[in-house]
């Protein structure tokens, strides 16, 4: 079995796996005064001081969630409210057109329910937003007064393109806006400086990095304070309510340590692997195009369009020969629909419809590699004979 979908999820690293199943055992609620709850609030406050420290930001910073999605929700509803207060109206939502659904959706929400104006900024062919759009953006509807807070994810978990967040945050902070970044599919593989890139809250998510699924973090900036989307007894500044876990934050916490320190090394390996997987598929299929940002894009994805062919039929195709990889795009009441990224950055339905995104993680080899160059080309010969019989 050949696993190319680490963007998706990767492998819980065994010493993040041998520390979760350590804390299982123990008993105590961070939020109790006893000395059970005193020892499970530590190890709650050394995760924080862990992830702070790898991540470049203070402790006091850190809101410990449930994952990427729910610090999304946290940052694009909960920064908005706080921004709209009886005094200030501030009706603007501006995102990128190209970031995931965790941010896209609940700006979406926010227009419809609650009287909300979502912008999206626009993005170029390899999927980039240029930090003068958004000041075009910003400076345009309704103007910079109304803005409500700018969310830009720091890296495209589809194409891979990597933003320039510094020079956009700072475009915001001329403002005065806060500006959010996802950064679930960044950390580990990209410089991720908290304080170093001027943002006000930044997402991150432990199953992308080596962690456990359902555990993540919003960093958010001293001064800034998100109305809470889940109200109960008030933990993480009453931004966050709901029982910490001290098993799955000290398994997100290493993860989080050992991606940041191992990151360069991290990165070229995947970088490598890429390039060979891109030369594979290009010997194999010689019109398939890969798209993202050739000179800014993730080292561990590589998302690529095969003319002719429908990519919901390769991937299974490709799962038949026990290769595991995905086209990137949601699928809607059984109907595959062409990726919003890809019809972002120009592309037509069709081309959309014909890609898959090929990811790489800790533990993909050459082997791997190899693989899916041998079956590639079959695959795609069969999805094209087949689309064409239909036609
Ligand atoms: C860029 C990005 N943001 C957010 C998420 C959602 O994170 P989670 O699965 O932790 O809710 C993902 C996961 O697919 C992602 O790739």
């Amino acid at each position: 079995m050949v696993y190319l979908d680490h963007a998706a999820t990767t492998d819980v690293r065994p010493e993040v796996a041998a520390e979760v199943a350590a804390e299982l055992g123990a008993l105590g609620n961070p939020s109790s005064l006893h000395g059970h709850g005193r020892a499970a609030r530590r190890t709650v406050e050394e995760a924080r001081e862990r992830l702070a420290g790898a991540l470049g930001s203070t402790p006091h910073e850190v809101v410990f969630t449930g994952g990427g999605t729910e610090s999304d929700n946290i940052a694009v509803k909960g920064l908005y409210w706080a921004r709209n207060t009886p005094d200030a109206r501030r009706p603007r939502i501006l995102t990128s057109a190209v970031e995931h659904h965790a941010a896209l959706d609940p700006a979406h929400w926010m227009a419809e329910h609650q009287g909300a104006v979502h912008e999206k900024v626009p993005v170029d062919a390899l999927g980039r937003v240029d930090p003068g759009v958004l000041r075009e953006t910003i400076e345009g509807g309704s103007g910079p007064g109304a803005v409500a807070l700018v969310s830009v994810m720091w890296a495209n978990n589809e194409v891979g393109t990597v933003q320039p967040v510094r020079e956009l945050a700072a475009v915001a902070a001329e403002y005065g806006i806060p500006f959010h970044t996802d950064a679930v599919q960044a950390v580990g593989v990209e410089p991720v400086d908290f304080a170093g890139s001027g943002v006000s809250a930044l997402t991150v998510s432990g199953h992308k990095l080596g962690g456990p699924v359902g555990a993540g973090a919003l960093l958010v900036a001293r001064g800034l304070a998100p109305v809470p989307v889940l109200h109960g007894g008030g933990q993480e500044r009453d931004i966050r309510s709901g029982t910490l876990s001290p098993p799955l934050l000290r398994g997100l916490a290493t993860a989080v340590h050992l991606a940041v320190a191992e990151r360069e090394e991290h990165a070229k390996h995947l970088s490598d692997l890429r390039d060979e997987l891109e030369e594979r598929v290009r010997e194999a299929v010689p019109d398939a195009v890969v798209n993202g940002d050739p000179a800014r894009r993730l080292p561990g994805i590589s998302h690529i369009s095969f003319p002719g062919c429908e990519g919901d039929a390769l991937l299974m195709l490709l799962d038949a020969k026990g290769i595991s990889c995905s086209t990137g795009s949601a699928c809607s009441a059984g109907v595959a629909q062409p990726s919003h990224v890809l019809l972002e950055m120009g592309a037509d339905a069709g081309t959309a419809l014909s890609s898959l995104r090929l990811s790489l993680g800790r533990t993909s080899t050459r082997e791997d590699v190899a693989a899916l160059g041998r079956a590639i080309g079959p695959a795609v010969e069969r999805a094209r004979a087949a689309r064409a019989r239909r036609r």
